[in-house]
């Protein structure tokens, strides 16, 4: 079948990037998604099962840090647009090993864009777009936004990593006339996220009865989004989103830790039949992160002023539809948490 059009997406098998496979491969079927994913302790196929057959799909085990690998790829399918999510994306991760985050994030994003570039002799039609986060901001105060203008100042070796691929990116849109688009978005959540991250982590230790391990005093803010909404504003913007600009991505739903914790627990208990408050008991303050961000908060008004996008699930209903998916799928849970994941929790969280 001759498709209309041929996409990269790497990280598909990750959190963000499988509901964006999903959605791209069952809403466009005249397109052939081509999903490039390592398959780190981040990826996982299984997060893929429904689409795999699909005709106009195809996964590629793969790593975008292999620049002979990466220009055969773009030589083999000759891809018309390229939706860059592949990264090491844990902030504690990049503390105790910053260099993987040099190597995919940075380097992995320079082989990309210069396999783009020299297959795109002629870059008309194409696109290269960019992922991003707002930590690349840097930290807020009580009050306050960051818009599309914010200057960064990005403060974890994670957030420096991306701010790093976000201005190697821009650069080739103006130095070579790559057609880049970019977007920076706040904290997701939802199913398949792999239980390092906030939201999982409690879920998992609430099951399991043990300590919910809230870092410092617990009053730091995110800004919270339900992932499938990131999925279709990448969509949009992938679409119909102008080549040169970026666009911030955020959902309006601010939470303090602590507070997002005390929810969680009243919905789990609720649905594990359990006495009112009885998981809240198991939060423990611990040791804070080093250079913890203490909030941010995104201005999300250019993408629903340009684009009509805004987010359509709220926090009540994402927390609950979030802690059911766990607890429904506690063996997806049991599986991406046994082995590697045991030795990271042990690191991370072992001596308190
Ligand atoms: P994730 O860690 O769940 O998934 C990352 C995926 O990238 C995994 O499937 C992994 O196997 C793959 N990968 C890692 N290194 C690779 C390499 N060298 N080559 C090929 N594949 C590789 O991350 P996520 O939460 O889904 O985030 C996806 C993207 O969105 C990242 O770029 C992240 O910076 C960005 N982002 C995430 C959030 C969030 O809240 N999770 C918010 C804003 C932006
Ligand atoms: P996280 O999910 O790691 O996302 P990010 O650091 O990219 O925002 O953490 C979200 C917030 O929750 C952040 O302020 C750190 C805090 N946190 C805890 O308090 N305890 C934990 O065990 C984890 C993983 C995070």
């Amino acid at each position: 079948m001759a498709f209309q059009q041929t996409i990269l997406i790497t990280g598909g098998a990750g959190f963000i990037g499988s509901h964006l496979v999903r959605l791209m491969v069952n809403q466009y079927p005249a397109y052939h998604i081509v999903n490039l994913d390592k398959l780190t302790y981040a990826g996982n196929l299984e997060n893929l099962k429904d689409v795999e057959g699909s005709p106009n799909y195809t996964f590629i085990k793969g790593d975008i840090t292999k620049e002979a690998q990466m220009q055969q790829l773009f030589a083999d399918y000759d891809f018309d647009g390229v939706i860059h999510l592949a990264a090491e994306s844990h902030v504690d991760r990049s503390i105790s090993n910053p260099m993987s985050f040099i190597e995919t994030n940075i380097v992995g994003t320079v082989v990309l864009l210069n396999a783009a570039r020299f297959r795109w002799k002629d870059a008309a039609g194409k696109r290269f777009y960019h992922i991003s986060t707002d930590e690349v901001y840097g930290s807020l105060g009580e009050t306050g936004y960051f818009t599309e203008e914010t200057p960064y100042d990005p403060r974890s070796p994670y957030s420096a990593s991306k701010a790093s691929s976000d201005h190697l990116v821009r650069a080739y849109y103006h130095t070579y006339g790559l057609p880049v688009v970019l977007s920076n978005c706040s904290n997701n959540y939802g199913p398949y996220q792999f239980p390092e991250k906030l939201l999982p982590l409690m879920i998992n230790n609430i099951r399991n009865n043990k300590p919910l391990p809230v870092y410092g005093d617990g009053q730091y803010t995110r800004d919270w989004l339900w992932v499938e909404d990131h999925a279709s504003a990448i969509d949009l913007i992938y679409h119909r989103g102008e080549v040169g600009e970026t666009y911030n991505i955020g959902g309006n739903n601010e939470w303090k830790n602590i507070g997002l914790v005390h929810q969680l627990c009243d919905i789990v208990d609720e649905l594990l039949g359990r006495q009112p408050g009885a998981s809240r008991s198991l939060i423990t303050f611990v040791k804070d992160r080093p250079g913890h961000d203490r909030r941010y908060a995104i201005d999300a008004s250019k993408i629903k002023r340009e684009l009509g996008w805004e987010p359509t699930i709220q926090a009540a209903e994402g927390l609950r539809r979030t802690a059911e998916w766990y607890l429904e799928n506690t063996e997806w849970l049991e599986r991406v948490t046994s082995g590697a994941y045991q030795q990271y929790y042990e690191l991370q969280y072992g001596e308190e």
